[in-house]
């Protein structure tokens, strides 16, 4: 049995990854943490209680796997605690910059001990990215739109900054060949520039959930890879999959699909 721990146990991803590990036989749910509803029951399965404090939590259940949805301006401190007190971190909350990402790098490998990142943990969503990089050898230019539910913090998502990496990688410097000089008559209509001038433009409204379009054009042709998430059982599978390929590796994954 793999004993997990949820930080951020009383949120909207929170509340779907109790249930999940509750209902896996393979996984223990032997924590919860969250800043609200502390001391409330998470699952009906279990008799674990939300607990305030993140470390106080693992020094009292020893979960080997804690898993993170809070939100971006925690999610980096939470995952110093867990390496620093022998807990394997499976992120999916948002907003770690570069720089923040290879610190974690550094203190798992210095640690001996696995963490996964993952922008996204939607299959579906992966194979959308893994798509869009093997396009992204045949077209020259490219942006991505991507649409969420109007409570996300941050912007763009973790997903459309991961797809535009992914699409570079293919070693074009820029997706927008021949476009001419452009002024922005309101600030901010062209959206943002990621890697490569990979433009991202980012929706959010009531009604969505997560979607992206990635959308490629070339001459008298244009082709558009869209994912939808209907709800958020989609990312159960993947944070399954991470939380029992980190149990038994050392390394530092950053993006499901290295494990797919
Ligand atoms: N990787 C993915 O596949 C994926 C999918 C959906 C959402 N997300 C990301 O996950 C994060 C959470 O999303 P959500 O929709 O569940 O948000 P949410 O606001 O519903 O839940 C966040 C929870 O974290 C708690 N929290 C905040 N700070 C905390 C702290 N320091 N310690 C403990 N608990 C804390 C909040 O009280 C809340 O219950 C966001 O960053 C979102 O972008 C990632």
């Amino acid at each position: 049995m793999i004993r997990v721990g949820v930080v951020g146990a009383m949120g909207k991803m929170g509340q779907e990854v109790v249930k999940a590990v509750c209902d896996d036989k393979d996984l223990e749910l032997v924590c919860a943490v969250d800043v609200n509803e502390i001391d409330s029951e998470v699952c009906p399965k279990s008799e674990v209680r939300v607990m305030g404090d993140l470390k106080s939590a693992i020094l009292a259940h020893r979960p080997d796997v804690m898993v993170d949805f809070t939100q971006p301006k925690n999610v980096y401190e939470n995952a110093i605690i867990c390496l620093e007190n022998g807990v394997r971190p499976v992120i999916g909350t948002t907003g770690l910059s570069d720089a923040q990402i290879e610190e974690l790098n550094a203190l798992s490998q210095a640690k001996g001990l696995g963490c996964l990142i993952a922008p996204n943990f939607s299959t579906g969503a992966i194979l959308m990215m893994m798509f869009a990089k093997q396009a992204a050898k045949y077209f020259d230019n490219a942006e991505i739109i991507e649409l969420h539910h109007n409570q996300k913090k941050d912007a763009p998502s973790g997903t459309a900054i991961k797809t535009a990496l992914m699409m570079s990688e293919s070693g074009k410097m820029t997706f927008e060949s021949g476009n001419c000089p452009e002024t922005e008559t309101i600030q901010g209509s062209r959206g943002g520039k990621s890697y490569s001038d990979i433009h991202i433009h980012s929706v959010r409204m009531p009604g969505y959930i997560a979607s992206q379009e990635v959308i490629f054009g070339a001459s008298g042709q244009i082709m558009t890879i869209r994912h939808d998430s209907m709800d958020r059982q989609c990312y159960m599978a993947g944070v399954k999959l991470a939380i029992k390929y980190i149990a038994e590796h050392n390394d530092f994954i950053y993006g499901l699909e290295k494990i797919m």
